[in-house]
């Protein structure tokens, strides 16, 4: 497949010995490129959301953490992997629903301590960097094959209509939901999108119009409580979002609204399809209860961006970012293995 964004929302530096990652806060009105190699940058990106997206949280995290050790002054191997599960706890609490962080940092501390007796201090740190790097590159492969998967499910003319932001901007390149779309414009088949604006953050009105767009894809905004109304009137042929967690029974932890539109689909026997890569499925987690949602600030809903109060201050809020659509309502979960339908059973190793 054709990156035709010409940059990847995570990228490394040799030269500046950092992390370059596009700043998803100020999309759609500004494309700003900042360099992360710093903690306190690296965390704020994570947390603030300047890069988010399960599989870009957890790409950003392993090479941002290889880049912020790099700096750290160990004398030690063990003084070395002491800093490296120090920050890795902490990053992994930022944003705890998305599994594809902890995974990646859990991949980073297995070869730390697997080359703990062989390596030096820099030559672990380069280890670290390396391994960071594959993860991205699996990623991308991991997109194509998905991609790929999910064409055979739909046919030219299909309208889909897609939830937050599962594209480039969310992964190392193409994206899990939007990879497919992005095939098929690259085949020459005709598919159009409904995307929907995704409160509170709008990721699908800032970020994914602003990826389909330059995509050349034939797509609509809608709002989210438009969802039901359009497929009643048999305009959606298939609803098809990413995911954070999927639990090993299938259910499925995307970001908050999806559950609401897949009991829509349902109703109306339009089919609910997930994509995501392997490293987002929990196979330590056997259902959906069991996965922790976080929880952000109030201000995401009662407050604009640029502060323009959007509800009166002092109000009760609750803000979950992300909620379970159970297994059952799911037509079928694809990631880079094949396509899995309930009961799910998924492939380890492709
Ligand atoms: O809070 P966000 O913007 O990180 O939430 C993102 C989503 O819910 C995506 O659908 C999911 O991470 C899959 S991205 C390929």
């Amino acid at each position: 497949m054709t990156n035709i964004f010409g940059w990847d929302s995570v990228q490394y530096s040799e030269s500046k010995k950092a992390m370059i990652i596009l700043d998803q806060t100020l999309l759609p009105n500004k494309e700003s490129f900042i360099s992360i190699n710093k903690e306190s940058l690296l965390k704020e990106a994570i947390k603030l959301l300047k890069v988010r997206g399960a599989p870009a949280i957890g790409i950003a995290a392993a090479i941002g953490a290889a880049v912020v050790l790099e700096r750290y002054p160990a004398k030690t191997n063990s003084e070395l992997i002491n800093e490296f599960n120090r920050l890795s706890k902490e990053l992994i609490s930022l944003r705890p629903t998305a599994v594809n962080l902890k995974n990646s940092l859990v991949r980073l501390q297995k070869a730390l301590i697997e080359h703990s007796f062989g390596y030096n201090v820099k030559e672990l740190k380069a280890l670290l960097l390396e391994e960071a790097l594959k993860i991205k590159e699996e990623d991308i492969a991991a997109n194509i094959k998905m991609a790929q998967h999910a064409l055979t499910l739909l046919k030219p003319g299909d309208t889909i209509l897609t939830y937050c932001n599962a594209g480039h901007l969310a992964v190392s390149r193409y994206g899990t939901a939007l990879s497919p779309i992005y095939l098929a414009k690259e085949r020459g088949i005709d598919l159009k999108v409904y995307v929907c604006e995704t409160r509170p953050l709008l990721q699908g009105a800032r970020l994914t119009t602003y990826e389909l767009k330059k995509a050349g894809v034939d797509f609509t905004l809608i709002c989210d409580n438009m969802v039901a109304h359009l497929m009643s009137q048999g305009k959606v042929n298939a609803v098809i979002t990413g995911c954070d967690r999927v639990a090993a029974n299938g259910d499925t932890a995307n970001k908050i609204g999806t559950h609401t539109l897949s009991v829509s689909a349902s109703y109306y026997n339009i089919p609910h399809y997930i994509i995501g890569p392997s490293t987002t499925i929990d196979y330590s987690c056997p259902s959906g209860s069991q996965i922790k949602i976080e929880e952000r600030e109030s201000a995401e809903i009662t407050d604009m961006w640029y502060n323009k109060k959007m509800a009166p201050p002092g109000i009760k809020v609750y803000n979950p970012a992300f909620d379970i659509t159970p297994a059952k309502l799911i037509s079928a979960i694809i990631t880079e293995t094949g396509i899995y339908r309930f009961p799910y059973k998924f492939k380890i190793n492709d």
